[in-house]
């Protein structure tokens, strides 16, 4: 009889025990965040990483009553690891978001998870247009390469740069880049005289380089992942394509803010079109840029740190909104229609796209105080992504 009481207490504790474990699980709200933390993409998940949790620290890290709980993992850059990580987070953890995502096939790897699971999917880095469609759960809060590269399309021809020769990373946002500035460039009177396809590994921009400057145009428009701008640039230089009065015109993904300082002058003069400048003439990005460079070791933050920025306020939005009710499918759609001002200017995630609109800045490569900037001088604003305005 005793030894049955002492059974039954024991049963009650350990379901005692479980439900306060299930409840403090129900009060902890997790985002799991996959980004290449090593390897050639490195600069992007750190970038990230410390936009999030910059985030966190400036929001407070309790929402609507939840803790929440930021699980970062490194996918080394490498699609089948990114997708195993998302399946682990989903399965085993139980994330309530999957975001970070920091190039084109990592993302379009992991959407097949999020719809099967109805995980919101925040896309933070990766920017080709594709990407939304590849998943009704997807919602992006980087920009898409069509978006930055008809900026710069109407900019040139009426500065004297008719005839150009584009040179992209052969992959998903370069060819995207390559596709939206030609047809935009000859819809403006100009002409892409050659199209050049650069491996997205450890390219060798020389051999490209010498036939740009065979091809003599006005300019090379270029488009290279966030990191690589600074290779580009030296070889540009290096071959003398400056010298030879061949200007170099692209996304701002070339002048990559975080890697901008250490290309010299070279690339003083440069004019890219793109959403987001650490130079942005806005009390909230001067706040921003400040908060980010004290806490990161003087790190200068680049587009990539805002796309995680961005993509944090997203979720603690939907998350305030929902109250964390209604699982996967309330919180993405809390997260469609959020209208905020970012430390890029004005941005809007469209409902029907689940895509990012904003400002497109045109924007030259200025010296200020010893240190290169992109300078914004000029705006088209409130640009939707034009590889889904049919
Ligand atoms: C992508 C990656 C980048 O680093 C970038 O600057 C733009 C696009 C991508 O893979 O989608």
């Amino acid at each position: 009889m005793q030894k049955r009481s002492i059974i039954r207490a024991a049963v009650a504790a350990a379901l005692l025990g479980a439900s306060a474990l299930a409840l403090a699980q129900d009060n902890v709200f997790k985002i799991g965040l996959i980004l290449p933390m090593t390897g050639p993409f490195a600069s992007t998940g750190k970038q990230i990483e410390a936009a999030a949790k910059l985030y966190m620290a400036q929001n407070g890290a309790s929402v609507a009553g939840k803790k929440v709980e930021l699980i970062v993992k490194d996918d080394t850059g490498t699609p089948d690891v990114t997708k195993r990580i998302a399946q682990e987070l989903v399965v085993n953890d139980k994330v309530n978001v999957l975001a970070g995502f920091g190039l084109t096939p990592l993302a379009l790897a992991t959407a097949p998870i999020a719809t099967q699971s109805k995980t919101p999917l925040v896309v933070m880095a990766a920017a080709t247009s594709s990407i939304t469609q590849a998943s009704p759960f997807i919602v992006r809060t980087s920009f898409t390469l069509p978006q930055a590269a008809v900026g710069i399309a109407d900019w040139a021809p009426k500065n004297g740069i008719k005839k150009v020769v584009t040179l992209v990373s052969d992959y998903g946002p370069g060819i995207d880049a390559e596709k939206y500035f030609k047809e935009r460039l000859q819809f403006n009177g100009g002409q892409v005289v050659e199209s050049l396809r650069v491996p997205l590994r450890n390219p060798d921009f020389a051999p490209f380089l010498q036939k740009v400057r065979d091809a003599k145009p006005d300019a090379l428009f270029a488009f290279v992942p966030s990191g690589a701008g600074a290779a580009l640039m030296k070889q540009f230089s290096e071959r003398g394509l400056d010298k030879a009065g061949i200007r170099l015109i692209g996304t701002g993904d070339v002048t990559d803010d975080d890697i901008l300082n250490s290309m010299g002058d070279v690339a003083v003069g440069v004019v890219t079109s793109h959403h987001y400048s650490a130079a942005h003439p806005s009390a909230v990005n001067k706040k921003f840029v400040e908060a980010f460079t004290k806490a990161n070791g003087n790190l200068r933050p680049n587009f990539m740190a805002v796309g995680g920025y961005d993509g944090m306020r997203v979720i603690y939005e939907a998350l305030k909104k929902t109250q964390g009710k209604g699982g996967g499918e309330a919180l993405l759609d809390a997260m469609k229609g959020q209208i905020f001002e970012s430390p890029r200017g004005p941005m809007f995630i469209d409902a029907q796209t689940r895509d990012v609109v904003h400002n497109i800045y045109i924007r030259k490569v200025e010296k200020k105080d010893g240190q290169l900037y992109n300078v914004e001088f000029d705006a088209i604003r409130d640009v939707k992504d034009p590889g889904k305005v049919k």
